[in-house]
């Protein structure tokens, strides 16, 4: 399946952003909701156990979604820095997630890998409705078996452009990338290629968390704050690998 040709001309014309009153663009400052809906008290967390809090709220995020909302539930903000420390932020999905860590796909010569080569770290934010949950650690490489039994779970579509994507790179023109999204799918076409391999240079990362935080929204900006933090007992050259410590808990002003 080829991606969507570019749209002629006159209905790109059409499509363009209109111009705005750049005076009432900014006037944004009275956007703001009442956080009224819930709370998080120590009583219903397990102090030891943060990964089980995780569950508990992405699994009702996942109940509560439907397709009016913006967002899937498992899009996050990954942050990475680059060698010089100056932060880069961008969505990505959440694939998987368990007491090892929180895992996502991409590819690695992107800005996000090549950053992620220089400083293996990561912070994630996830959004849902009134709660917020921000993450912060280490990131290893997922190992390949894993990375090429979820590539094999990808629709074909998708595998596809993994391979025609050299993602972050400059391309002249949606044209150009429908082409090489075409050379692909030919590559990939004869019958005695019906699987697509995973690309060597794409690939998953987990971020192993050593801070956890839960945020809920309460009225009057008095919200509830319960971060988790633990520090590694032996470092290991790999982030899996290292022995950690038990979490603690503590709550953080608004
Ligand atoms: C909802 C949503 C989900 C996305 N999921 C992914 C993803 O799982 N992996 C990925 O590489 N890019 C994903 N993207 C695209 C990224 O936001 C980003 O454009 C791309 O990874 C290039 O980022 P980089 O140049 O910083 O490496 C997603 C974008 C959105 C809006």
């Amino acid at each position: 399946m080829a991606p969507t040709p570019a749209p002629p001309a006159a209905a790109a014309a059409a499509a363009a952003t209109p111009k705005t009153d750049p005076k009432t663009l900014h006037n944004i400052g009275d956007r703001r909701l009442n956080y009224d809906a819930g709370e998080l008290i120590e009583e219903h967390v397990d102090a030891t156990d943060p990964m089980a809090q995780f569950r508990a709220w992405y699994e009702a995020a996942e109940a509560a979604w439907h397709p009016g909302l913006p967002r899937e539930a498992n899009a996050m903000s990954l942050a990475t820095a680059d060698a010089r420390g100056r932060p880069h932020c961008r969505i990505v999905l959440l694939k998987h997630y368990d007491a090892d860590g929180f895992v996502f796909y991409t590819n690695h010569t992107s800005r996000k890998g090549v950053e992620l080569a220089e400083n293996p770290y990561a912070a994630l934010v996830f959004l849902w409705d009134q709660r917020s949950v921000r993450v912060e650690g280490p990131v290893v490489h997922v190992g390949d078996d894993e990375a090429a039994a979820y590539f094999a779970s990808r629709p074909r579509g998708s595998q596809i452009g993994a391979w025609a994507s050299k993602q972050s790179q400059p391309i002249s023109g949606r044209g150009a990338l429908a082409a090489r999204f075409e050379a692909a799918e030919a590559r990939f076409a004869p019958v005695g290629l019906p699987v697509v391999p995973k690309p060597p240079f794409w690939g998953g990362y987990r971020v192993v968390p050593e801070r956890i935080e839960f945020w809920h929204g309460r009225p009057c900006r008095m919200h509830d704050r319960l971060v988790f933090t633990r520090s590694p007992v032996s470092e290991a050259a790999e982030a899996t690998t290292t022995v950690w410590g038990p979490w603690s808990m503590q709550r953080l002003m608004p």
